[in-house]
């Protein structure tokens, strides 16, 4: 296959992190025959600096005219004064909604030699850590309207969650799709106790679990799921969730697996075109030294290898190095722990590529 990739290796450690995961994608291109084409996409802070704002249109169109899209993290201290309009993450945003990435897929799995990583004790553990969560991308109160007013008292700020039936229904599916192909079991995560935007998406997923009746399905309350998250994460399979609590949640459901620098994550829409990124920030404090975990951006290169080119033994093969990898005792300073090897993040980039 030949894919054009639209690379946005953005600020702070993505730039470290995407080149470990672009030398995974050229030794599967090596291996298994492929062409892999990288358009370079300035994109977030970086484009600020460069060009005085986060996503410029031409550099968008590049996004636009690619099979897919990589990207590392965007953001960073310096440009967090700017006006809201105006942050880096105003990218990352500006991509999800251009390409109508409705679906962020984030699965959390503990892996076998990670188990000391986990920060719960045995005994939460001992059923296991295999979800999914499925989160809406662009609706709710990310892009809901919004204002700051000036009023008596001082300035007064809102923000709106909003929803319809549309956008609940098309994540509901690929939710209870992406249930019938693992356990069989979804959570709908809402707070319909106080939202009518949480009620409207309970009456939606109630009218789609007639359609799935293999499907096993509940409603949870938000503040609920988080306390379920820490008692006992194997009760769950796969959570479905509005944009908000879906990013909330899936940073705790992280940090169950040992580090957020585990956890990779796909972002779809409609076609075969998605944007693949790691779930963690730009990690200012560690930029530029070498020390970042790559293991989300390599397992969100082979994210995309699954679902935008229809390649799952491209997949499996680089999840496979990257158990390995682990098995073998190699650790970066976030999932480090006595006894084992601490590598570098090209170090560990290494170790991945020679178990390819
Ligand atoms: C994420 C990030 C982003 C989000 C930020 C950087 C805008 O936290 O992908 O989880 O909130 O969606
Ligand atoms: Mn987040």
């Amino acid at each position: 296959m030949e894919k054009k990739i639209a690379v946005i290796r953005g600020d702070g450690i993505g730039v470290e992190i995407v080149n470990q995961a672009l030398r995974v994608l050229d030794k599967i291109a090596e291996k298994y025959g492929h062409t892999f084409r990288y358009v370079d996409v300035t994109a977030g802070g970086c484009a600020i600096d460069a060009f005085g704002e986060p996503l410029p249109e031409k550099e968008l169109q590049k996004c636009l005219d690619s099979d897919s899209v990589l990207l590392g993290a965007v953001g960073g201290p310096k440009w967090d004064t700017l006006e809201g309009s105006q942050r880096p993450e105003r990218a990352l945003l500006g991509v999800r909604q251009a390409l109508g990435l409705f679906a962020n897929i984030r699965p959390s799995c503990l892996f076998k030699a990670l188990e000391n990583a986990c920060p719960l004790k045995q005994e939460i553990i001992e059923g296991g850590l295999d979800l999914v969560i499925v989160r809406e991308l662009i609706g709710g109160a990310y892009f809901g309207k919004r204002e700051i007013l000036q009023t008596e008292g001082g300035k007064t700020a809102y923000d709106t969650m909003i929803y319809s039936e549309m956008e609940v229904e098309r994540i509901g599916r690929v939710a209870f799709e992406t249930a019938r192909k693992r356990r069989g079991k979804l959570t709908s995560v809402d707070k319909a106790n106080v939202l009518e935007s949480s009620r409207l998406w309970r009456e939606v997923m109630h009218r789609l679990k007639d359609e799935y009746p293999d499907v096993e399905y509940s409603d949870m309350l938000v503040d609920n799921t988080a306390m379920q998250l820490v008692r006992n994460p194997g009760q769950f399979d796969v959570i479905v969730t509005e944009n908000m609590f879906g990013d909330i949640l899936s940073d705790e459901a992280s940090m169950i697996t040992g580090s957020i620098g585990m956890i990779p994550s796909s972002s779809l829409g409609e076609g075969s075109r998605g944007m693949y990124e790691p779930i963690h920030g730009s990690a200012p404090d560690i930029a530029g030294q070498n020390k970042a975990n790559p293991i989300a951006t390599i397992l969100s290169a082979a994210m995309m290898l699954l679902y935008s080119f229809d390649a799952p033994q491209e997949c499996r093969d680089i999840e496979n190095a990257v158990e390995k990898a682990l098995a073998d005792g190699y650790r970066t300073g976030d999932i480090m722990s006595e006894g084992k090897k601490l590598v570098s993040c090209s170090e560990m980039g290494d170790i991945i590529l020679a178990n390819l």
